[in-house]
Formats: C-alpha cells, structure tokens, sequence
C-alpha cells in the first residue's frame, strides 16, 4: 500500500509557527511519526509539502497513478479552495484530512471548509497526533475496500 502524505501552506514553519497553537515539533518530526507508524502497517509512505495552491493541485490530482490513498492538511486552502477539492476527486483515491487543530473551536472563517466533503473523513484537534489517526485510518480503508473489491496491492502491503 502507498499514501502520499501532503501538507500545505506554512506548514513548513511548523515548530517556529504559532507554537503554542501549532505545537513545537517541526513537520519532518511529525513525519517521522507517520513514517514509523507506517513501517509497523507495512504501508510506504511519501511526503509533500508546498506554499502554492497550483503545485499541491497537480501533486494531488495525478496521485491516483502511484498511490492507493492521501493524508492531506490543505491549511489555510481548506477555506477557500474549490480547486483543491477538484484535485481531491480527479485523484479518485481515498483522502484523509487532517488538521492539528479543532477548527470548529476556532474563528467562524475556519468553519468553511472546501476539501473535506471530497475526503472520506476528517480528524482535526489531536496535533501531530492526528498525522498517525489519519494514517491508521486510511490504511484501515483502503484495506476494507481492497477486500471488498478483490483489487490488487500497490507496493510490499
Ligand atoms: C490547520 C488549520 C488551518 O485553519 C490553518 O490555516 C493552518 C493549519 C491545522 O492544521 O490546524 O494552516 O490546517
């Protein structure tokens, strides 16, 4: 199994950025994270991270070709990019969104959120945390769906 891991704008600050909102661990430690969690499920992981709405959009929208599934944090684009969540279902695989932290706890603009209705589901509120409940739950998916539809594996899991 391959999840392309994607993260959007100023998350590349992570651990300089809000810290006290955002958390003090940088984004490569979050990843490291994901990428042991994923060693233990037997599930190859890549990571991508961009500033710009076009980028992640062309990352995102061809990932079908080479990946079974995507943890996606859009940031700030989650509120405001229709073309983000078009990428999300030209990929045509199954997303998980992530948020570290509750949006719904937050500023009204926060509320509006594009992308998740394009994801099979959202976990928001858990920090860098919530990085490894995306993994988890993605894999679990796509394992479901795997045995439900008799497709074939992509990679060693
Ligand atoms: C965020 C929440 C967004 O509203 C914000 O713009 C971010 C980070 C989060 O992970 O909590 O950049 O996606």
């Amino acid at each position: 199994m391959r999840i392309l891991v994607v993260n959007g704008p100023n998350l590349d600050r992570l651990g300089r950025r809000e810290p006290e909102r955002y958390g003090r661990e940088p984004l490569e430690k979050i990843l490291a994270r994901v990428r042991t969690r994923a060693g233990e499920l037997g599930v190859e992981i890549e990571a991508f991270q961009s500033n710009e709405e076009g980028t992640l959009v062309s990352r995102i929208n061809s990932a079908g070709d080479s990946f079974d599934g995507i943890v996606l944090n859009p940031a700030a684009y989650t509120h405001t990019s229709v073309a983000l969540r078009d990428a999300i279902q030209a990929a045509g695989i199954p997303c998980v969104e992530v948020h570290l932290t509750n949006l719904y706890a937050r500023e009204a603009f926060r509320q509006t959120n594009y992308t998740a209705g394009a994801c099979v589901g959202v976990v928001a509120g858990f920090g860098a945390e919530g990085y490894v409940l995306a993994l988890e739950a993605l894999a679990a998916h796509v394992g479901r769906s795997r045995a439900a539809t008799g497709k074939k594996k992509r990679g060693r899991g």
